[in-house]
């Protein structure tokens, strides 16, 4: 009866994080390959997305929201760090002042790297449980958030905003990132493609 009361409640509301939350630490460390998938409902511009890599120079890749760049189902997370041997994700460059903002890319370089920890959610669609990662810090500082912004060819860009950001000139949408294991990661990018 109260299960069946929550899905009515969720069908009416579309409301969340009602989901039971294991209180279990996970190790920042995740071999198995996977997807990362953009959350924010309030957005459905961007909610649900996938986080795509475009070929850079140098052996460096641009992080994008499908359906720009390449779908990429074989992430890791090595201490923290989303890795994709040779390639790692940091945050440095392209800074604008408007929004306080900096890149969020992979390299092989030693910028400052993004670090996340890993943790459970409730799905904002459907309320199932899912594994996201958490942003810890830029570097060592702590803080802060990873948000996706407009950039040229209406394309969605990764950025960092950072802990206390007060500037607004521009709109970038604070995202959850969730784990998608490779094989619910490819039927998702199929749907995509098709609709
Ligand atoms: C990940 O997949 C891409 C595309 O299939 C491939 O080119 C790349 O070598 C793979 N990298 C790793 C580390 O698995
Ligand atoms: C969250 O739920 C929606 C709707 O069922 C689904 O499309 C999406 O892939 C789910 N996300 C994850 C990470 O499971
Ligand atoms: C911009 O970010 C820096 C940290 O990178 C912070 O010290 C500064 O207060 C922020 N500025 C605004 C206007 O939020
Ligand atoms: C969605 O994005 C807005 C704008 O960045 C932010 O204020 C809000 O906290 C985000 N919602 C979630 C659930 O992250």
């Amino acid at each position: 009866m109260f299960s069946l009361l929550g899905s009515l409640l969720l069908l009416v509301t579309g409301v969340t994080a009602v989901c039971p939350i294991p209180a279990i630490y996970i190790e920042p460390t995740i071999t198995r390959p996977f997807a990362i998938q953009v959350q924010n409902a309030s957005y459905p511009v961007v909610h649900n997305r996938l986080m795509n890599l475009w070929q850079a120079g140098g052996g460096d890749q641009h992080l994008y929201l499908s359906p720009a760049g390449t779908p990429t189902s074989n992430l890791t997370l090595v201490d923290g760090v989303i890795t994709r041997l040779p390639i790692r994700a940091v945050i440095n460059g392209e800074y604008t002042a408007t929004d306080n903002t900096t890149k969020l890319f992979m390299t092989q370089r030693g910028d400052p790297r993004a670090f996340f920890d890993v943790g459970y959610g409730c799905n904002q669609t459907d309320d199932k449980l899912q594994t996201e990662l958490h942003f810890r810090g830029r570097g060592t500082l702590p803080g802060g958030h990873i948000c996706v912004r407009l950039a040229s060819g209406n394309r969605y860009e990764f950025r960092y905003s950072p802990p206390g950001n007060t500037a607004s000139g521009r709109l970038c949408i604070k995202v959850t990132l969730a784990i998608m294991f490779q094989e619910t990661a490819v039927v998702e990018e199929a749907r995509e493609l098709d609709g």
